[in-house]
Formats: C-alpha cells, structure tokens, sequence
C-alpha cells in the first residue's frame, strides 16, 4: 500500500503512521551513521531523520550528499517529538529525488546572510527561504481578508481598468502607455471607476494592481502595487473613519488568528498588533501639526505628512490612529471641502504605529458638478478626459466616500518587516524590473 501524501504543515495528524512527503531539501547534517534532513514543502518544515542502517547504504549515501533545494519525494513515519518546531519528526524509510540541483544554489542557508542587493536579484529563488515564504503567506492571509470583510458586508466587487486615458492621483508619476494612436497611462487608482460603479451598486470596492512613476527610493515606494479600494454612495466621512478603523481590525485579527505560524518565524512581536482595537484615536491636521512639532521636527503649515512627519505623530499612539481634515491645497482635486472651513478637506489617512506610517488614504468626494469643474480647471486636468466623471454629478448625484489601503504597506506593518519590496512577490522598483 503507498502510503498517502501529506503536507508537511498536516503531518501532526498522522503520528504513528508512514506518509510521503513532496518537497525540496533545505538544509542537511549528516554525522556518522545519521543524516538529518530539513524538508520543505510549502506549507511548512519537517526533519527528516535517515539511518544508515535503516534505509541501505545507496539511499544513505544519497542522503549524505543530496545538494540544497534538491526536489524529492519522501517516505517514512511520522513520529512525536517535543523539540521539533511542527511537533513531529519523519523517519526516514526511502528516498526518491525528482530533481537533483545543482551543487552552487546561490542562496546557502550556511553562509553569512548576503546583502539585499544579490538576494533582490536572485528574488525568484530567495522566495524559498523560511521568512519570504512566511511573508507571502501572511500577504495571502491578507488579501484574503479583505475579500472576506468587503463580501460579508455587501460590498459589490467591481474590477477598474489598467489601461486609462487620465491620471487620478497628481500628473507627476503617471507611466506613459502607447494605446495605438492615442497617450494612455497605467492607472495609479480605480477610484475614478470605483465612483460610477458606486452610483450603479451603492456599495462596492475594487481591488488591483497600481502604478506609479515614483522617483523616489525609500521602504515604502513600489511603482508597482496592489490597492484595494471601497466605495460608497450617502456615505459621508464619519462614516467612512469607521469604516477604515473595522476594516483594519478585521485584518489583523485574522492573521493573528490564521497566521500565528508564520508570524513567529518572522519573530513579529504580537502585543502592538493585539492592542489593534477600535476606536482609534481621531486627529485633526491642526492637532497632528502640534504634536508634529513638539516632537521636534519642523513642519509648515499647510504641508501634507512626510515619513519624519508621520514618525513623530505616531509616537503617541499604541495602535493606528486617523488624521482627518488635511489642508485641500496639498490634497487630489476630487475631495469635497469641509462647509465649516473650506481651506480643510473631508480627507482622511489611516497611519500605522511603530514607524510603519500611512497604510490608507481616503475622503468624501466632490459630489457638486459646478465645483468639480472648477476643481479640474485649477488642477489643469483635461477636461475631455473627465466628461464621463462629470456626468456621474450630472446624473443623480450624491455625497459618496471612499479610500484606498496599500496591501504591501498593510503586510509591511502586520509582519514588521522594515522594507516593502519583501511584501510583494517581485517588487518592481526605480530602475529595477529585474527578474
Ligand atoms: O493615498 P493614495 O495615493 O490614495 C489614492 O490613490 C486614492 N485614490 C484612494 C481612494 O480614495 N480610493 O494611496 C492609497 C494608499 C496609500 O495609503 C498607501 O498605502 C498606498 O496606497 N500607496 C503605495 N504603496 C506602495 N507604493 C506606493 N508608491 C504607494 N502609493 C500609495
Ligand atoms: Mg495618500
């Protein structure tokens, strides 16, 4: 009888009994008569004990020498064992290689760690090591998340288009597409889209990968990355900070719940994340600018949040807080003023503690046509581009909000990991496309 395939995150519920195993060799000591095998297999590690004189010398003598990231097949029996990381150890009984690598894996888990640089380009076999795979596992986690909450709640998914012909977010990090005769842009958002869809559906989000020409270099610039971005009609921004506040308790909640694995091997310390509680604590742009400043660090009036600016704010706060009401000069031109003192906007960021900073952006729109259209003018959008935009004020118009929350920025804080370029896959950055 062959013994049954089983994913190494699984074997704690076959103890006692003999199962194969379909994975790669990450590491190995062999000592004597005894070779200790590291097995990976995706979902988790596992070692794998062989004995010479239990399994012949020519499968030993394989085992001995089997280079790193070799892809096997392995049989044995599960076996209890307290010290082990998943709580079981496999007993080796045979061993079949399905592909021997090559002696020279770039990535030797022995080595002093290699710089970032040389990881970076090897990132297409990087992902193998214990913390990446962890990440993308938790990233998974997330996304799942967010699906989850939008789809509980009612939340219509509707996909906005790559290819657009006008920027939404500023016209300084637009990536330029040929679209047969005419200029075209990759999009830096779907709200634009997400807003029409809302007048369709009341309630929906979009969810997809972003660009932006960023010029610059710091732990948290992609030109590539993935926002998801809900949108409501006769919501106002109250209503929207409390949608924002749930939203990012519901995730981390559930990777606390369902990642708790992955988590440790990144050596997250959970007590901030379970201090993750509503209500956060609500700042007016003029009450941030003060806290800014007694921190130090100088700020003008009138500015929006650097990193520096978004450190020394969050200083104060044990879990994620929302400044609202930022100066509508330094903000996009679809935001809606605030009637009581139109040099503010009804906008509002959602910052992370711990030097992670802002994971959401968002406001009420501009719902008045007139208004809108001035709007455009001062902002030297093309108008033509915009007619479509117009006519959802045209048509029915009402107040309606929404934000957008950087999924790579969101895994970045949840896992504490200090550079977003490992929350995504193939992170594609200033100058680097490569692989
Ligand atoms: O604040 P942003 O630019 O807002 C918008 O794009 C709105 N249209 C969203 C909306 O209201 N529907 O971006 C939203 C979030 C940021 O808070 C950040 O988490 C992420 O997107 N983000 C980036 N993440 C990685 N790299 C970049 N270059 C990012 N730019 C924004
Ligand atoms: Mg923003």
């Amino acid at each position: 009888m062959n013994a049954p395939h089983v994913a190494v995150a699984d074997l704690k519920k076959h103890v006692g009994h003999e199962v194969t195993v379909k994975g790669w060799l990450y590491n190995r000591r062999a000592k004597g008569k005894i070779a200790f095998l590291i097995l990976r297999d995706g979902t988790a590690h596992v070692q794998a004990v062989a004995v010479k004189s239990e399994m012949g010398e020519a499968s030993f003598a394989l085992c001995a020498r089997l280079p790193q990231e070799s892809s096997l097949i392995a049989t044995g029996l599960v076996r209890a064992d307290e010290r082990s990381p998943g709580g079981v150890e496999l007993a080796l009984r045979s061993l079949d290689v399905v592909g021997e690598a090559q002696a020279d894996y770039p990535i030797q888990i022995q080595d002093v760690v290699p710089d970032v640089g040389f990881l970076m380009k090897n990132r297409h076999l990087w992902l193998r090591s214990k913390k990446q795979a962890a990440l993308l596992r938790v990233r998974s986690e997330v996304i799942r998340a967010i699906r989850d909450f939008f789809d509980s709640r009612g939340f219509v998914l509707v996909d906005s288009p790559i290819l657009t012909p006008a920027a939404c977010e500023g016209t300084s990090t637009l990536f330029g597409v040929q679209y047969f005769d005419e200029q075209a842009y990759l999009t830096q958002s779907g709200q634009l889209y997400a807003e029409a869809a809302a007048m369709a559906l009341g309630k929906v989000y979009c969810f997809g990968p972003t660009f932006r020409a960023e010029k610059s270099k710091t732990r948290k610039h992609l030109t590539e990355f993935w926002m998801v971005e809900p949108e409501v009609a006769f919501l106002e921004l109250d209503g929207l900070m409390e949608l924002m506040e749930e939203f990012v308790t519901h995730l981390v909640r559930q990777v606390l719940e369902r990642r708790a694995e992955d988590l440790k091997v990144l050596e997250r310390d959970l007590a901030p994340l379970e201090r993750v509680q509503p209500p956060f604590p609500r700042l007016h742009y003029e009450e941030a600018l003060e806290r800014i400043r007694k921190e130090g660090v100088e700020i003008p009036w009138g500015e929006d949040f650097g990193a520096p600016h978004e450190e020394a704010l969050m200083k104060g706060f044990d879990r994620p807080a929302l400044v609202h009401r930022f100066p509508a000069a330094v903000k996009a031109f679809y935001m809606q003023p605030d009637p009581k003192d139109p040099r503010y906007a009804l906008a509002c960021d959602l910052l992370a503690p711990e030097g992670y900073g802002e994971l959401i952006g968002g406001s009420q729109r501009i719902h008045d046509l007139a208004f809108l259209e001035k709007r455009l003018e001062e902002h030297k959008l093309p108008r033509e581009a915009f007619e479509w935009y117009l006519d959802l004020r045209r048509y029915g118009t009402v107040p309606h909000s929404g934000f957008g929350l950087g999924v790579e920025r969101t895994v970045a804080w949840i896992t504490g990991c200090d550079h977003i370029r490992e929350c995504v896959p193939f992170p594609r950055m200033l100058y680097k496309i490569y692989p």
